[in-house]
């Protein structure tokens, strides 16, 4: 069926349509759309045809990261108010950001590694792990690395925001909080650095931690095993879940696409590429929550 069209045969009305100004806003001049088109500044000389696709990639993640930090500033900003059914509205945009953003490294399969050699030399030592809101995600998520910060403090402002985030409790921090409020007894979580866990142990503090561990597990197995008493929680629960399962496989899809693309070659950051990124795939936010699983109990729950 064709589109009903107006006297001049266009579908959208004549142009400038009724009520609209030759001054009013239009969809270009609101996003910026030109001044988009012109961040993509192509480093190799002549400028390889992969390149905008690998400057595209990233600055799409960056802008999603952008989002998704805002959404977990407001998330925590709920928390703090108990408003917790509210937190998890704001929970589930950021989880399906990150479900995409899973996806989108794939697109990076179309570009060969002999292409990306083509201009792999001219980005050099520029690299991902200097990304400082992926690294701010990290910490609001709980991963506190403070090792790490020794590679921003040439980044300026970006450092300051990092070292700002590091002091402030991360989105565990707030949940444990609120469900102290609701009469849950909560150990303290140690501040727990990355940097002093063992990074094949799931991110767990040593030892020494076991005890408090054991105790916290035992209270957040209410939350699981009584959903109906608890339901905004455990809903909160298990959507840190899916924030901490989609980070885990974005390293998992990420790693994996590296390797395809430049085998076991050093990183243009300076590590050992795809084995640096292997030793980061066990990297856990919430900890507690992953172990809660294995000491549940079934009980019929009447909803
Ligand atoms: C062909 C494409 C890519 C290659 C070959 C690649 C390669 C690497 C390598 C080798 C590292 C380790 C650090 C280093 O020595 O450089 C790394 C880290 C990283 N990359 Fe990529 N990467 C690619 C695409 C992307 C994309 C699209 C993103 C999106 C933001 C990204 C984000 C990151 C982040 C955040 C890290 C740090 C990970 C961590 O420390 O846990 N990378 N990348």
């Amino acid at each position: 069926m064709s589109e009903p069209t107006n006297r001049s045969g266009c579908p959208f009305g004549e142009l400038p349509p009724v009520g609209i100004t030759e001054n009013a806003l239009n969809y270009n001049d609101y996003l910026k759309v030109e001044q988009l088109k012109n961040l993509q500044i192509c480093m190799s000389e002549p400028a390889h045809h992969d390149e905008p696709l690998f400057i595209i990639i990233h600055q799409t993640y960056e802008l999603w990261f952008k989002l998704i930090l805002h959404e977990l500033d407001l998330v925590i900003e709920f928390l703090n108010k108990d408003r917790i059914r509210r937190a998890n509205f704001f929970m589930k945009r950021v989880n399906a950001i990150m479900k995409l953003l899973v996806q989108q490294i794939h697109i990076l399969e179309t570009m060969t590694p002999m292409e990306f050699l083509g201009f792999r030399n001219s980005l050099n030592p520029a690299s991902g792990f200097q990304s400082t809101q992926f690294r701010e995600i990290e910490i609001v998520g709980g991963l506190k690395d403070k090792k790490l910060m020794a590679h921003f403090d040439r980044a300026g402002d970006a450092y300051a925001k990092l070292a700002q985030r590091n002091l402030e409790p991360g989105l565990g921090d707030v949940f444990y909080a609120a469900l102290r409020r609701k009469g849950f007894v909560l150990e303290q979580t140690p501040d727990c650095d990355v940097s002093d866990t063992d990074s094949n142990n799931q991110h767990q503090p040593q030892q020494k931690t076991d005890t408090a561990q054991e105790s916290r597990l035992q209270e957040l197995r209410k939350i699981y095993e009584h959903p109906e008493q608890f339901l905004d929680y455990h809903d909160f629960a298990e959507s840190l879940i899916d924030f901490d399962e989609s980070l885990a496989l974005w390293r998992s899809h990420h790693a994996t696409v590296v390797e395809r693309v430049i085998g076991f070659k050093r990183g243009t950051g300076g590590s050992e590429g795809v084995q640096y990124l292997r030793s980061t795939l066990n990297k856990r936010c919430f900890p507690d929550l992953w172990k809660v699983r294995t000491v549940l109990q079934y009980r019929e729950i009447d909803y």
